[in-house]
């Protein structure tokens, strides 16, 4: 598997926090890392690009700065806004805006921020936020789980004075991998991955070198394209610590699922039961699996209920897949799915990244030819896809 999108992501993010070199491994050359890599370069920082590292050097933050045209195309560069300020007492970074699976506010942050003392106004679109004096560390306690929400704040804190304590902190295993690279930078943290993390503010932080955890939702994703075709896969270089969620229910569809080595996963399905699933926070069913177990359940005997309760418009799959066959209801953030039911191939749109996912999946399992339109989505988190498909004998071709 890939290094982590949504852990490199941070990663990246916090070689603003010091002005030393910091190399990076197994980060995935996939869009929103492209565009992360597009938006160090706007602050000032150096970015040298190699076949199996990323080197970044911020010696000098000449724009501390999201502009807008980079913000609008990946929302997780409010990522930036926490080193940048702490770093350098000051950040103008552009508000996301609107998104296909939510309105995803980014108040969580702001309000941390805020509690670490920087002072903080939205101005043309714009936040800005100021620390002239640096940040002071406190408690914080997040109103709701936000895993960015967590780094961001986190990464202010380590250059804050004094102690800060993140309470009601997310515990993905990203949160965990951007602790451990901190650390390896000289930051003092206890705590991370758990609902509690406690941060000793230091006066400076240094370069160091570290590899990025392999990519839990693409192991999951080709954990799901094992059971969908009814085959015997198997996932090599994954933590299968982090997927326990998604192995709990693939196991209680009737899929067997072993370990040939601490860093793989096998997968062999026959006949498929439905389950019921709800998304929740780490350690819960993660919400960037749940369109693909959507479509496994459209192959699976039975009626399961998928309940999505960390983004409130997260089913724009489900249309897709009912266009390919698939018998589905929805009812606010519940789907109904009744299986098994023969899917055909279409034409299909897909409307982001994790539903572009379930789209490749159902086609997998579907006869004839699916055509996806919108890839790019699939672009922005997923390396090779297609030829990773094909390499364990998918018939996929990507379409100019
Ligand atoms: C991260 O997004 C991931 N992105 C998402 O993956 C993932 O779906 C999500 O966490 C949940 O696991 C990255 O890590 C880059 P949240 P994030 O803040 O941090 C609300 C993918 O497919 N909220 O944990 O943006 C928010 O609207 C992507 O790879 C506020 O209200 O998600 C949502 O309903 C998609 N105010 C909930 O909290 C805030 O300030 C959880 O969002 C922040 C969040």
């Amino acid at each position: 598997m890939s290094g982590a999108k949504n852990s490199a992501l941070p990663a990246l993010a916090a070689c603003l926090l010091t002005s030393e070199p910091v190399t990076l491994r197994r980060i995935p050359p996939v869009r929103d890392i492209a565009t992360m890599q597009k938006l160090l370069g706007h602050t000032g920082a150096k970015v040298a690009v190699a076949d199996d590292y990323v080197q970044v050097e911020a010696a000098k933050l000449k724009r501390p700065e999201a502009p807008y045209d980079l913000v609008k195309t990946m929302r997780a560069s409010s990522l930036v806004l926490g080193p940048l300020v702490a770093r350098s007492g000051r950040a103008r970074v552009s508000l996301p805006g609107g998104c296909a699976i939510g309105a995803r506010p980014i108040n969580l942050h702001l309000a941390g921020l805020e509690r670490l003392g920087a002072e903080v106004r939205q101005e043309h679109g714009y936040i800005e936020a100021d620390a002239p004096n640096g940040l002071q560390g406190a408690p914080f306690t997040f109103d709701r789980i936000s895993v960015t929400g967590t780094e961001d704040v986190l990464m202010a804190a380590v250059l804050a004075r004094g102690e800060t304590i993140i309470n009601n902190a997310a515990r993905e295993p990203e949160v965990a991998d951007l602790a451990a690279l901190l650390i390896k930078m000289g930051a003092a943290i206890e705590g991370a991955g758990t609902s509690t993390i406690r941060v000793q503010g230091v006066e400076k932080l240094h370069g160091t070198e570290h590899s990025i955890i392999p990519d839990r939702i693409e192991a999951g994703t080709f954990l799901v394209a094992g059971a969908i075709t009814r085959g015997d896969l198997v996932i090599q270089n994954c933590m299968p610590d982090h997927l326990r969620a998604l192995i709990e229910k693939l196991t209680q569809a009737g899929a067997r699922i072993t370990a040939p080595s601490p860093d793989s996963l096998r997968i062999r399905a026959k006949k498929l039961k439905s389950v019921d699933v709800k998304t929740e926070e780490h350690p819960g069913f993660a919400t960037d699996l749940q369109a693909q177990f959507m479509a496994l359940m459209t192959q699976a005997e039975g009626i399961s209920l998928i309940t999505e309760t960390i983004f409130e418009n997260r089913f724009m799959h489900a249309l897709e897949l009912a266009r390919m066959g698939a018998n589905i209801r929805l009812d606010g953030r519940q789907a109904i799915v009744a299986g098994v039911t023969p899917l055909s191939g279409a034409q299909v749109i897909a409307s982001d990244l994790r539903a572009s996912a379930s789209l490749v999946l159902a086609g997998l399992a579907a006869s004839g030819e699916t055509v996806i339109d919108r890839v790019y989505h699939i672009d922005r988190g997923y390396e090779k896809i297609e030829a990773k498909l094909k390499g364990v004998g998918a018939r996929i071709r990507r379409v100019k």
